[in-house]
């Protein structure tokens, strides 16, 4: 068996903006998707979850993404489970050449699904990177990134940058720009995570976005507002300024605000963290539900955040500097 893990993220700026081109900077944290793969003598692929936030449980279906499982859970819940490992898995099979393999998936991931830590991309990145060693192929980041891209490209219809993936592949603070990808210098950062259970559909809110964009001028130059905030944000990031970084990303919540993809929940917990004294905080990822990230280096934002209806979970995130971690 070859067991891989890889690192969820934050957006400290540019999320939805980075679909029309513009910058965006993710930055892995510590939280992790564990992904374990082994060969099996036949086609099929069996996966088995744990603690992705849900119930664990098990699934087996053929080889083939048309094999419907026979399973009695939820249609989303069961798309979540499958439909990133399948893709990943496909993956797998054409850069190895191997296509008829069959695998044993295990997955184990500290990452809330959903929530705009980057759970799919954490989980595509280490599934890749283990099904390839499991059958002796040793990956570049970088090709694991693509590779995982795609994945993601697939399962969402189109709908993906290529943030979440790189971040998650090569760890650390990244700067997107369409296919640009690179890793950037950061100092290191007090960062908070605010949870209020739910999740965020990204197609939706992509498309809404999409919408308001088209419609209103207001709406495009909200996007290019965004863009110009992430650059001065690259700015501050190199200046080690957590203070203008933490300013930049009250501005940045403010426009996604206007953008329409926060919500009661995320926008009590931004509050939260700035009555605290954070620095900053903003939501992250898609919107509509999850988390926020704010950056405070006392214990007062993750407090208050514990005491604020609607806030289900809150916790400090170390910056994770590795990407894709190769355990066995
Ligand atoms: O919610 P997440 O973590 O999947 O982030 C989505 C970020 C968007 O910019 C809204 C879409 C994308 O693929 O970049």
């Amino acid at each position: 068996m070859a067991l891989s893990s890889a690192p969820g993220k934050v957006y400290l700026f540019g999320e939805h903006a980075v679909v029309y081109g513009e910058p965006a900077v993710p930055c892995a944290i510590e939280q992790r998707a564990r992904v374990g793969v082994e060969r099996r003598d036949d086609e099929k692929i069996r996966v088995e979850a744990e603690d992705l936030s849900l119930d664990g449980f098990t699934v087996e279906y053929g080889g083939r993404t048309e094999d419907e499982p026979d399973i009695d859970v939820s249609e989303s819940l069961l798309a979540a489970a499958t439909g990133y490992v399948d893709e990943a898995i496909s993956q797998v099979r054409s850069v190895t050449g191997e296509e008829d393999v069959g695998f044993d998936v295990t997955i184990e991931s500290d990452i809330p699904l959903g929530a705009g830590l980057g759970s799919s991309a954490a989980v595509a990145v280490a599934a890749i990177d283990a099904g390839t060693r499991e059958l002796g192929t040793t990956l570049e980041a970088e090709e694991i990134a693509d590779r995982a891209f795609r994945t993601e490209y697939e399962v969402q219809d189109g709908q993906a940058s290529r943030a979440d993936t790189f971040c998650s592949a090569t760890g650390g603070a990244v700067r997107v720009e369409g296919d640009d990808c690179r890793t950037i210098d950061a100092p290191d950062l007090p960062i908070v995570i605010g949870f209020d259970g739910g999740a965020g559909d990204t197609g939706k809110l992509v498309s809404a976005v999409r919408d308001l964009r088209a419609e209103y001028e207001f709406a495009s130059n909200t996007v290019d507002s965004i863009g110009n905030i992430v650059r001065n944000g690259e700015q501050a990031l190199e200046n080690g300024d957590v203070e203008e970084l933490g300013r930049l990303m009250n501005f940045n919540h403010g426009l996604l605000s206007a953008l329409g993809v926060s919500s009661r929940s995320l926008d009590a917990m931004v509050w939260a963290a700035r009555d605290a004294d954070a620095y900053g905080a903003k939501l992250t990822g898609s919107g509509g539900g999850g988390c926020i990230v704010a950056l405070d280096p006392t214990e007062a934002t993750e407090t208050a955040l514990k005491f604020t209806p609607g806030c289900e979970d809150a916790f400090r995130a170390e910056l994770a500097d590795e990407g894709v971690c190769r355990l066995e």
